[in-house]
């Protein structure tokens, strides 16, 4: 996914093909308004989601959307499948951003099929780039349910990091917490491939349960049902680092 940044001048001529002189003009007689605010200074940069105006007129005028959904077991996280249900089908036409441009969004950290719980989606490539970026290390809690006991020596496991021979990669340290015999919650600051299961894996123990409870400082609304959504609020987009 690109970002959609551009200095005012060149997203000027990319959008009407008037030529930067003419554009150097007509910002100094401050026909041209981002976000509110006259601009005169060739270098500011537009980007995905400033309102831009020129001579009264909505150039762009595009909604950053942010989604938090209580994903249930079997339905995909996908924007198509022609199979499952998608988590996009889950979403009502109507949240706040009507009508809701479902074409625009893309998810962010996927979920298996028979994986519940806290899934993002956004339209924002920027935001989720930087969520998922491994060095922003951001934490992803999940409840795993087992079907054998758990003992002491998963923990240090866990924490040691596993060699996945298929990718060549060892896994980053990750936190396990005995909840009871069968149940744990694991912190991941990664998310390989079926990682939580692979890695119960290696002691033989089948995952029967999965949910992810929170992704960084936001916690999955305990008022969403599974299927349900909403919009994640702006102090909630800004805080989840
Ligand atoms: N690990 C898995 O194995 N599956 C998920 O859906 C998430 C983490």
């Amino acid at each position: 996914m690109q970002t959609k940044s551009f200095r005012i001048d060149r997203y000027i001529s990319k959008h009407l093909s008037i030529n930067r002189r003419d554009i150097k003009l007509m910002l100094a007689q401050g026909r041209i308004v981002i976000n509110g605010d006259i601009i005169r200074d060739v270098t500011t940069v537009v980007e995905e989601f400033d309102h831009v105006v020129l001579d009264g007129e909505v150039l762009q005028n595009k909604q950053a959307l942010y989604i938090m959904l209580h994903k249930p077991v079997g339905v995909v996280s996908a924007t198509k499948d022609e199979i499952h249900k998608t988590v996009i089908d889950l979403l009502p036409s109507n949240m706040g951003f009507s009508p809701l441009d479902t074409s625009s969004l893309h998810i962010v950290g996927r979920l298996d099929l028979n994986t519940s719980g806290l899934l993002l989606l956004t339209n924002d490539s920027r935001w989720s780039r930087r969520l998922m970026a491994p060095e922003e290390k951001v934490s992803k809690v999940y409840q795993v349910g087992l079907e054998n006991e758990i003992t002491d020596e998963y923990i240090s496991a866990f924490s040691e990091g596993m060699y996945f021979q298929f990718e060549d990669i060892t896994t980053q340290p990750a936190q396990l917490k005995i909840l009871s015999p069968r149940v744990a919650e694991v912190i991941l600051q990664e998310g390989k491939y079926h990682q939580i299961k692979r890695m119960f894996g290696r002691f033989r123990n089948p995952v029967i349960t999965l949910h992810r409870s929170a992704i960084g400082n936001l916690i999955l609304d305990k008022t969403l049902r599974a299927g349900e959504s909403r919009a994640l609020t702006s102090e909630e987009v800004s805080s989840i680092f």
